[in-house]
């Protein structure tokens, strides 16, 4: 989960990274009124600042600067509403303005490659990163962060020298990068970005923008981690998914996807889709996953999320019947549409292979429900379905 700009910042602000009052806005009146208190309480300029999760706001046209409340509302009316790649604006941050002397940059990532954290710094910001890394690498400083040990003071006092900060601010750099790392590690994130990390003309070092992204498997060591989420942007679809726990992604399709393992789901789009050119270039509808012990109301919710998806026209249950014997799935799909009754309205085509797959077939038969179908294979129930939406 990526949060945005004014989220890292209360998150550093938690872990005493020094960063600058931020008030967040949703309107021009709102905005005005940040703006005022801030100047209020000595800041000679303000930063209206886009709070959208992408980067490049800045040249956007996203992050500008008042020099007084009324010109904030000004500023903010501009931004708000406004599209940078493909993100509107819903909010904007009021920040205080800082007087920069230099510009820096920090990371510190999971570096999945090399199995190991990865910290990036160097004492030339006002670039872009990415271009900064193709065109002046040497400038970049990359140093492998040991996952038990962290960022300690040897490591940070590493990285400082090998980004080559000035000896006069490199005990206070060093500081603020181990304050970074308790927000990483503390926060169980998997990167945490300030670009620009800045001095500023009274020599203080102070994290002006942050991008950090938390590692959603570790959401239940984090309770606090659920207010962060943007409620707004999620897909409803989705959301419900989550509610129910359910390995779920809504895709742009017809044929409503359910399996169980990731590997069998994955496949199983891949069955549909290329089913689907034969019928009118029907896709699948999703990606969800059931997991083992697909007990009736994990069924029945998964049904219930396909089935509300006003684009899905027909459904392609796909199960290898494991741990979980293909009777215990037929039992849980007739129970499902019990449950579902007049709810279930499109036709659903079964496929059942693997362990008591005779049982599984034999109760669904018995159950003859109306709209379920049998397939033998794969290929023949990703078939009818797709034959199915397209006739739909
Ligand atoms: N509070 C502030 N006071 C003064 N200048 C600021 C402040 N915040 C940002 N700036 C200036 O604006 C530039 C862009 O801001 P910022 O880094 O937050 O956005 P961005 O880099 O365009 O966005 P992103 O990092 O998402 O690509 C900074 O490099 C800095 O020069
Ligand atoms: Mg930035």
């Amino acid at each position: 989960m990526d949060l945005f700009e004014y989220q890292a910042r209360d998150v550093f602000e938690k872990h005493g990274v020094p960063v600058l009052a931020g008030i967040v806005a949703t309107t021009p009146d709102e905005a005005q009124a940040a703006a005022q208190k801030l100047i209020d309480s000595g800041s000679a300029v303000v930063v209206v600042k886009a709070q959208v999760k992408t980067g490049g706001r800045g040249k956007a046209g996203g992050v500008k600067i008042a020099r007084s409340a009324d010109e904030a509302r000004e500023r903010a009316a501009e931004i708000l509403g406004m599209d940078i790649k493909g993100h509107t604006v819903h909010r904007v941050m009021i920040a205080a303005g800082a007087d920069i002397a230099q510009e820096f940059y920090f990371s510190v990532l999971l570096d999945r490659a090399n199995r190991s954290y990865l910290a990036m710094a160097s004492v030339e910001g006002g670039m872009e990163i990415e271009q900064l890394a193709v065109e002046r690498p040497e400038a970049l400083a990359k140093v492998e962060v040991d996952p038990i040990t962290g960022i300690d003071d040897a490591k940070a006092a590493q990285i400082v020298a090998e980004a080559g900060f000035a000896a006069d601010i490199a005990d206070e750099v060093a500081d603020v990068i181990k304050k970074l790392w308790d927000v990483y590690a503390g926060e169980d994130a998997t990167l945490v970005e300030v670009n620009p990390l800045v001095k500023t003309g009274d020599g203080k070092i102070v994290a002006l923008d942050g991008k950090v992204t938390l590692d959603e498997n570790a959401a239940f060591r984090h309770p606090d981690h659920a207010d962060l989420e943007d409620k707004d942007a999620a897909d409803p679809l989705e959301a419900k998914a989550k509610e129910n726990d359910l390995n779920y992604v809504k895709l742009d399709g017809e044929v409503g996807v359910i399996g169980n393992g990731a590997g069998l789901v994955m496949s199983t789009l891949d069955v549909v889709a290329y089913a689907g050119e034969k019928h009118g270039g029907v896709k699948p509808a999703n990606f969800l996953d059931i997991g083992g012990g697909a007990s009736a109301s994990v069924m029945a919710a998964g049904l219930d999320v396909i089935l509300g998806d006003a684009q899905v026209k027909s459904v392609f249950v796909n199960v290898f019947g494991g741990i979980t014997a293909c009777d215990e799935v037929a039992n849980g799909i007739v129970k499902a549409l019990e449950i579902l009754g007049e709810q279930a309205t499109k036709p659903l085509v079964v496929r059942l292979d693997g362990n008591n797959v005779v049982e599984g077939r034999r109760i669904l038969e018995a159950a003859a429900h109306p709209l379920v179908k049998l397939a033998d294979t794969m290929d023949g129930g990703a078939d009818l379905a797709a034959q199915l939406a397209h006739g739909a």
